[in-house]
């Protein structure tokens, strides 16, 4: 990993993008100021003294993964267009018995029992997968994991940028109140048409964060940069469980948008290009971050050398390699990758680049907490990857086909190997349940 100038200053210090002090100062300056005396663009908004950030995290996936060289044969293409053009080796693929709702519960089960529910006042649940048009995902997740009836439940969407605006409103509620905790899960399956050329880029994953003051792991930065334009590169109507996609049309405005967020947040006072220690992009397919890091390299006319500028990511796309897209959760997965890696030194910045269809980006940065690495899940996280059950491509396709089932009433086959369960369906009510009750 390339690491600049940042090690050398501990993230509590006052500094540019860490000046609390002032931007408190700030702010109680505009309290006691009169009406008439507007917000400049550039004063801070952060509310309280304490760093604010994530404390956990923690990753789950399907029980199940095929190779892509299984597709490759299918659709009669050499493996290395997927291996080498796509940057993709397998996909997580859902048991019967899986979905959104299961995974997330999975993946933040570990938080609550590290940390217990004190201080748990809201859970923000990101996902592009709703199972229902009008009850939020997350509420099930609550009652699986016993959560705090004081606890207020919400779901996000458009699209893979969902989880990003939880997390950024995750740190304003904690930056209003720093005794406050909140949940963010951000649970997806990426699912396109069999034969279709977006089939490779399948996938599925939950990824839970702990949003706290004081945080173990991460200190987000208050700076960000945001790009917003109405495209259809990518949707999925309600009629439809798979998205439809113009493929080429969606990577240039990835790389539209991402350029627009990376200037807007470079203008609003973020760090420059190369002050940031490693990069995690959005990866629907992972030579997408690729493609994205070069562009912006570019246009940042860094003074890296191409060596360097693809040692940003490097790391970032090992967990993402191997499984597949998994939407709001892509991001964070690469995150979770370059935490659990523990090559980055204490303080070292990392930029965060949200891209999501329709189409949202927002660039932000988060500076890593001393002694981050002792609150990382690494070994929790490979073990999950390794015990994923190879499965054929007869048998994905089945899996493929039986998700879209929307009988009323339908018992699943027990098969995950997660903690929790999607039982059926009773009256279009959808059953959850510990997996040990099964
Ligand atoms: P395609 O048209 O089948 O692939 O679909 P291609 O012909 O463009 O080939 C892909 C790359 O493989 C090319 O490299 C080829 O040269 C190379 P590039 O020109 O891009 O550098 N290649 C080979 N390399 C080595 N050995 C070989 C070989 N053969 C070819 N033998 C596409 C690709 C990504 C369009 C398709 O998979 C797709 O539509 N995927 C879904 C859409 C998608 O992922 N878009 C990404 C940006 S949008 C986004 O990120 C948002 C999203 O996550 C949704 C959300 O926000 O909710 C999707």
């Amino acid at each position: 990993m390339v690491r600049r100038a940042l090690a050398a200053r501990s993230p509590d210090e006052p500094g540019r993008a860490h000046g609390r002090t002032r931007q408190v100062r700030a702010l109680n300056d505009r309290r006691t100021a009169g009406p008439q005396e507007s917000c400049g663009r550039n004063e801070e908004r952060t509310l309280s003294n304490h760093p604010v950030g994530i404390h956990d995290l923690s990753v789950a996936t399907g029980s199940h993964v095929i190779g892509l060289d299984e597709l490759a044969a299918r659709h009669g293409v050499d493996p290395g267009k997927y291996h080498v053009g796509l940057g993709q080796d397998e996909m997580s693929v859902l048991a019967p018995d899986e979905d959104i709702v299961t995974l997330a519960a999975a993946a933040a089960q570990p938080i609550v029992e590290r940390h217990g529910t004190v201080g748990l006042r809201t859970v923000l649940f990101a996902t592009e997968s709703g199972i229902d048009q009008s009850k939020a995902a997350g509420v099930f997740v609550h009652r699986l994991l016993d959560l705090p009836v004081t606890a207020r439940v919400v779901e996000l969407k458009q699209a893979c940028y969902s989880g990003t605006a939880a997390l950024q409103m995750a740190a304003a509620l904690v930056a209003r109140d720093p005794s406050e905790k909140v949940l963010v899960i951000t649970s997806d399956v990426a699912r396109y048409d069999v034969g279709s050329s977006a089939e490779a880029t399948q996938g599925a994953a939950a990824v839970a964060m702990l949003v706290t003051a004081d945080p173990a792991l991460l200190e987000i930065e208050p700076v960000t940069g945001v790009h917003t334009e109405d495209v259809m590169d990518f949707w999925r109507p309600n009629h439809r469980s798979t998205a439809l996609v113009d493929g080429k049309a969606s990577v240039e405005a990835y790389l539209r948008a991402a350029d627009g967020a990376w200037t807007d947040y470079v203008a609003r006072g973020g760090a420059a290009f190369d002050d940031v220690a490693a990069f995690a992009y959005h990866q629907p397919f992972t030579r997408m971050a690729t493609k994205a890091h070069r562009h912006l390299a570019k246009a940042a006319r860094t003074r890296l050398d191409r060596d360097e500028v693809d040692a940003q990511i490097a790391t970032s796309t090992t967990y993402n390699r191997r499984v597949g897209n998994s939407y709001t959760a892509s991001l964070y997965l690469a995150l979770a990758a370059i935490l659990d890696d523990g090559s980055l030194a204490d303080g070292d910045r990392i930029a965060m680049v949200s891209y999501g269809s329709g189409a949202v980006c927002e660039v932000f940065s988060a500076v890593l907490r001393p002694g981050y690495r002792d609150a990382t899940r690494a070994a929790e996280t490979r073990a999950l990857l390794d015990a994923r059950t190879p499965v054929t491509d007869e048998r994905y396709l089945e899996l493929h086909r039986d998700h879209d089932s929307s009988a009323p009433d339908r018992t699943n086959p027990v098969e995950t190997s997660g903690p929790f369960r999607f039982v059926g369906v009773e009256g279009h009510k959808r059953i959850y349940a510990p997996a040990s009750e099964a």
